[in-house]
This record gives structure tokens, sequence and C-alpha cells, in this order.
């Protein structure tokens, strides 16, 4: 599905709405909400609306139900100013009551990446056996959108993509409990390691939000949702293979492009 809202503000209200009733409604059928949280610059706005007591959604949001984890996290320790762990917990961990122990993060501040990658993978499967999970299926993905079109940290040409290529449909995909859920990764790019899911842990998810802001996305969007798929140039298409679990809240700007309102609806 596909919303597009005014500005960058209605996008925040919107997630936040839809994230909290969905939430709600994990929490209500499983007892707790596996949610996997993402970073970059544009859910702070969001974050901080879940955090704030002025609005409805702190009071409404299950807080000591939720097991949180990352789509993915920079190679850095967890109070350097890149660190989604350290964006989320000033925009909201600091200010709302989610146990400790509730709170999954990714190890940046390994030396190396991959050991962070094998680590998360086997914290995954621990906290999701844990709480009865028969497998890794999140109950909530939220993600955002690189100008590249990337998600999380899976890059235009990573290695992730290297099975999936030619099935993006990832129907020949063996479930993410039995690959590993999480990796360390080179983004040649960036000049930089980075930790992320992997591509079936991300689109297993019962229900994927991905928020998307400003006139920079605009070329972004409208390549997920509808140039021809080349999931190698542009990764977010993997989520075409989730489409009926996908909710895409976009703005107007970055929904410039988007030639039928209809096409975050397709697989
Ligand atoms: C990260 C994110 C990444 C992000 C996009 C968009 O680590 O940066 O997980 O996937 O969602 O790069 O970032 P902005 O919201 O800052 O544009």
């Amino acid at each position: 599905m596909l919303i597009v809202e005014a500005d960058a503000n209605a996008v925040a209200d919107a997630a936040a709405e839809r994230l909290t009733t969905a939430i709600g409604q994990a929490v209500a059928q499983r007892g707790d909400a596996m949610v996997s949280l993402t970073g970059g610059e544009t859910p702070r706005r969001l974050y901080a609306r879940l955090a704030d007591p002025a609005q409805g959604w702190r009071t409404r949001m299950p807080w000591d139900r939720l097991h949180l984890f990352w789509g993915d996290e920079r190679h850095v320790p967890p109070e350097h100013p890149d660190s989604n762990y350290g964006m989320a917990y000033d925009a909201m961990l600091r200010h709302v009551p989610v146990p400790d122990v509730r709170i999954h993060r990714m190890r940046g501040e390994l030396p190396d990446a991959r050991d962070a990658g094998r680590e998360y993978a086997s914290e995954l499967r621990r906290a999701f056996s844990a709480a009865g999970r028969a497998d890794l299926t999140f109950d909530v993905m939220l993600l955002g959108l690189g100008e590249d079109a990337h998600i999380a940290s899976i890059f235009p040409g990573s290695e992730l993509l290297n099975g999936i290529v030619a099935d993006p449909s990832l129907t020949g995909q063996p479930a993410s409990d039995s690959v590993p859920p999480a990796a360390g990764v080179w983004a040649g790019h960036l000049d930089a390691w980075r930790i992320t899911l992997t591509p079936r842990a991300l689109l297993d998810a019962r229900a994927i939000f991905v928020v998307v802001s400003g006139a920079a996305k605009a070329d972004a969007v409208h390549a997920a949702l509808e140039q021809p798929l080349d999931v190698r140039r542009w990764p977010a298409q993997l989520l075409r293979a989730a489409a009926a679990r996908v909710t895409w809240i976009v703005d107007r700007a970055a929904a410039a492009r988007v030639r039928d309102p209809e096409s975050g609806a397709r697989a």
C-alpha cells in the first residue's frame, strides 16, 4: 500500500499511528511484539512523537511488551553520533519504559563487523526462541529508503543480493532462520563496514512500514515501486516480494515521480 502525506511531519504522524496499531495487534495476538527499527534521519521525528507524553501514542504503546531490534547499524560504538541505536536512544528509548533486556542492539563497537553480524544472528535466534517464537518472523519491520534505493544496509550491488538477483520473489530462498539473518558487510561506496539484517529476515516480517520524505528520495521511490525489476541496482525492489505486507508512508515531495498510486500494492 502507498500512503502519500503532505510533508515529513505528516509522514511521522501517519507512521506513529500505524506502528502503534500494528504493534498493539501483535501484542494482543502473541503477547509480545518483535519490532525492528531503522536508522538514518527520517525516523528521528517518528521516534520523538512516539515518546512524546503530549501525544496519544506514548500511552497507547505497550512498551514493556516490545522486543526492539535494528535493521542495520553502522560500524561504530553506541555513543558515536552515527549510531542508529544512539539516535533511537536519544529520540525515544531514554524517555520510555522498554526494559533494557528487551533492547537488542547490534554491537557496532566490535572490531570486526562480521563478528558483530554473526553475534547478532545468534542474538536474534536466542531472543526469538526465548520469546516462544518458532522462527525469526518479525511482527513489525520499520525501514527507511536511501537515495540509491537501499534498504537497511543492503546497498546496490551488495553481496547479499547475489542469490536473489535471479529470484527476486525470494521463492527459492531458505527461511531466515536457516540462513544467517544478519551479517557484517563492506559498503565500498561508504568505505565503511555495516551490520545488517539479510533479505529474508527483513522481508519475512508480518508488517513492513517504509517511511520516506523529501524530494531527494523521489527517484528512489519511483525505482522501488515502478522501475523494471533490477534488485541489484535498486535493492528496495525486494519489497515487491512482500507487497501485501508493505505500507509505504511517503510525503508528496518523495512521491513526486510515482505515476500510479496503486503501484505500492503490486508485487
Ligand atoms: C541507515 C539506515 C538506512 C536509512 C536510509 C535513509 O543506517 O542509514 O538504516 O537504511 O534508512 O539510508 O536514511 P535517511 O532517513 O537519513 O534519509
